[in-house]
């Protein structure tokens, strides 16, 4: 049972990328506190087996299949919201996908993709959870950004970099325009978190893990439950003065400054 500070009781969450990975731990965690949620995601089987997962603890999901790089379908997604709950407390913004290319090739189009993906749809999803919340008398958001919000990669990361980056600006400008009406905004700054993406990179290329290693003082990947704790915490009032705060969740990455590699960028 979590301590009154973090218990989530009879609060509404949304949470996207909820089919797999941070968006799937940060579901889980928050219904684990109480919460009832909905979720999205591209991947509809993925996103149902995390509700019907939800619903083995006895709270209520519901599974949507949005692209949340598509703001008429993330307002779709909001009247749901108004119709299944008429209400929203938290607002999770997990899921985006990048393409990487180096600065010299990436297309535009490509460019424009990534920041669609996780830049305006986070936007978007803000400004619907802002104005909800703000007739209600507040509530919290979590963008999830990157180390790339703050320091370069490198390794064909330009698009990424550039669309993380806005999403720290968003985080703080959201968090000080909607601080009066009780609205708290914040981000979460993951190093390396295992996911099958990056699986697929280090098969590829094995000595990425020792490289990615040699940043993280913790001595280990990050795992998407590790970022259970802090979606409590963020989402409850535990965390009522905390706004506008780009949190790293990178084992001691940012505290050293190691960025995505502490080896030449191009290695
Ligand atoms: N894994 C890492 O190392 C890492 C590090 C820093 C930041 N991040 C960011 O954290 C977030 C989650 O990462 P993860 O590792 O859990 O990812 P993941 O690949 O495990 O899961 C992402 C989920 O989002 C969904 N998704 C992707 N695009 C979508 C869209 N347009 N609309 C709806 N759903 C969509 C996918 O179907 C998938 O289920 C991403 O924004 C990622 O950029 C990841």
């Amino acid at each position: 049972m979590p301590t009154a500070l973090f218990d989530l009781t009879g609060k509404v969450a949304i949470v996207s990328g909820a089919a797999q990975g941070m968006g799937r731990a940060m579901a889980m965690a928050l219904a684990e506190a109480g919460a009832d949620l909905l979720l999205t995601d591209l991947n509809e089987a993925g996103v149902t087996r995390t509700a019907e997962a939800i619903a083995g603890l006895g709270r209520r999901a519901i599974p949507t299949r949005h692209d949340v790089s598509e703001p008429a379908q993330v307002r779709q997604m909001f009247a749901l919201l108004d119709k299944e709950f008429g209400r929203i407390d938290f607002l999770g913004n997990v899921a985006g996908e990048s393409i990487m290319a180096p600065p010299e090739d990436i297309t535009l189009e490509d460019v424009e993709q990534v920041w669609r993906n996780l830049v305006l749809g986070r936007f978007c999803a803000c400004q619907e959870a802002g104005r909800r919340m703000m007739r209600s008398g507040g509530g919290s958001i979590v963008n999830i950004g990157s180390l790339a919000s703050i320091t370069a990669l490198g390794r064909g990361h330009v698009a990424y970099s550039m669309a993380m980056g806005a999403v720290a600006q968003m985080t703080r400008e959201l968090s000080t325009e909607w601080s009066g009406h009780g609205i708290r905004v914040n981000a979460i700054l993951p190093a390396q978190v295992l996911n099958p993406g990056l699986e697929k990179r280090i098969a590829e290329k094995p000595s990425l893990r020792d490289q990615f290693l040699s940043g993280i003082p913790a001595g280990r990947l990050g795992h998407p439950d590790d970022i259970k704790g802090l979606s409590v915490l963020l989402a409850s009032d535990a965390s009522r003065w905390i706004t506008g705060a780009l949190i790293p969740m990178d084992g001691g990455n940012l505290a050293m400054n190691a960025g995505g590699s502490v080896r030449h960028p191009l290695s």
